[in-house]
């Protein structure tokens, strides 16, 4: 029987040119290059200009997913842009960057899921996609967490960086099988109670300010593997597959040993994971769209292939997404 699925017709991501080394945080807080690596596997990261907002960075991603899709703007009937850190309190950031590509029709709004926000907004989008209502989607991960990192504060300030991708998806009718293309299952949670383990001390109807990432490094390092894993083995019943069906691995990037942790409890092998936190950091909800524009860009991911997507964040949020591409 065939069934509508999100067929991923592009992705394109952007960076701010300039990149800071751990070197350079070292010269301003108490930590090493050393420390840094070894901790996070992080050794630079891209922090936006002044003036640079995220619907800059949004609107450079979404032009390159468009161009690599080879599709016209004013096809997209629907944005979905995942961020923390939008340009304002309201409106969305997502109309923003649907003025700027000279959409007038359709939707666009966004939606907060911290670094689970790519995940949340492609299931979303999927969801849209599958049931008629909407027929190409827009979606995007755009964040400037340089903006609400304490620079003083070492345990977070070193972890953070900023960058924006996106990808094209188009609902097309399959099989209906797992050797589908386009997005075979989604499975998203989130538990409030660990809300306090990784927040941002400010907020409009709270203080008034924008406020600065407060994290219990330790509390979100010891749940993250277990939540990542449980929504990644769904994935797999869901669908019937196995981690030896996957050809590419590509995690949110927060941190090496936690990419590293899941993998190996899933059984993925270290040559199928998509690592760009060592020269991006953890540049939450655009982190994932940012690695799968890298490893698009170099030719490792192709056509048919099955792509597990995984994010995990503050809330705690966190999800899974496969897809073959
Ligand atoms: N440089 C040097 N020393 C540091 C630094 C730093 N940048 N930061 C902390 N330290 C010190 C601490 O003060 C502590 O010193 P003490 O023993 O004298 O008190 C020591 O290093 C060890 O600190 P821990 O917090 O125990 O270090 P840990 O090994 O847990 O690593 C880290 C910290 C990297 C934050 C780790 O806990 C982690 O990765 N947690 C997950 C965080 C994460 O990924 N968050 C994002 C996920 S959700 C999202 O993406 C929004």
């Amino acid at each position: 029987m065939s069934v509508l699925r999100s067929v991923v017709l592009g992705c394109g991501s952007y960076l701010p040119n300039r990149i800071v080394s751990n070197d350079e945080l070292a010269r301003s807080v108490d930590t090493t290059d050393e420390w840094i690596v070894q901790r996070t596997g992080i050794r630079e990261r891209h922090v936006a200009a002044a003036g640079e907002v995220t619907s800059d960075l949004a609107i450079h991603a979404a032009r390159a997913a468009l161009a690599h899709a080879h599709v016209d703007a004013d096809s997209i009937d629907l944005i979905v842009l995942g961020t923390s850190t939008p340009d304002q309190t309201f409106p969305a950031t997502a109309v923003t960057v649907q003025a700027a590509l000279g959409i007038t029709g359709g939707v666009a709004f966004d939606l907060q899921a911290v670094c689970s926000g790519f995940v949340f907004a492609l299931s979303v989008a999927d969801a849209m996609l599958r049931s008629g209502t909407h027929k190409r989607a827009l979606v995007i991960g755009a964040e400037t967490f340089s903006r609400i990192l304490d620079w003083n504060d070492r345990t977070t300030c070193v972890l953070f960086g900023d960058g924006a991708g996106a990808v094209v998806l188009e609902a097309q009718e399959q099989a209906g099988t797992s050797a589908d293309r386009g997005i075979l299952t989604t499975h998203l949670r989130s538990d409030g109670r660990h809300r306090a383990k990784l927040y941002v001390d400010g907020g409009v109807s709270s203080t008034q300010t924008t406020g600065h990432l407060r994290m219990e490094g330790r509390e979100v390092f010891k749940h993250a593997v277990a939540m990542i894993t449980d929504v990644i083995e769904d994935a797999f019943k869901a669908t019937g597959t196995s981690a030896a069906d996957i050809d590419w691995f590509v995690p949110h990037q927060a941190n090496k040993r936690i990419i590293d942790g899941s993998a190996h409890k899933l059984g993925i092998a270290p040559d199928k994971v998509v690592i760009t936190v060592d020269r991006h950091g953890n540049t939450s909800a655009a982190s994932i769209p940012l690695a799968l524009a890298d490893a698009v860009a170099d030719r490792r991911i192709k056509r048919g292939n099955l792509i597990l997507l995984e994010a995990m964040g503050g809330g705690f949020t966190w999800g899974s997404v496969l897809l073959r591409w």
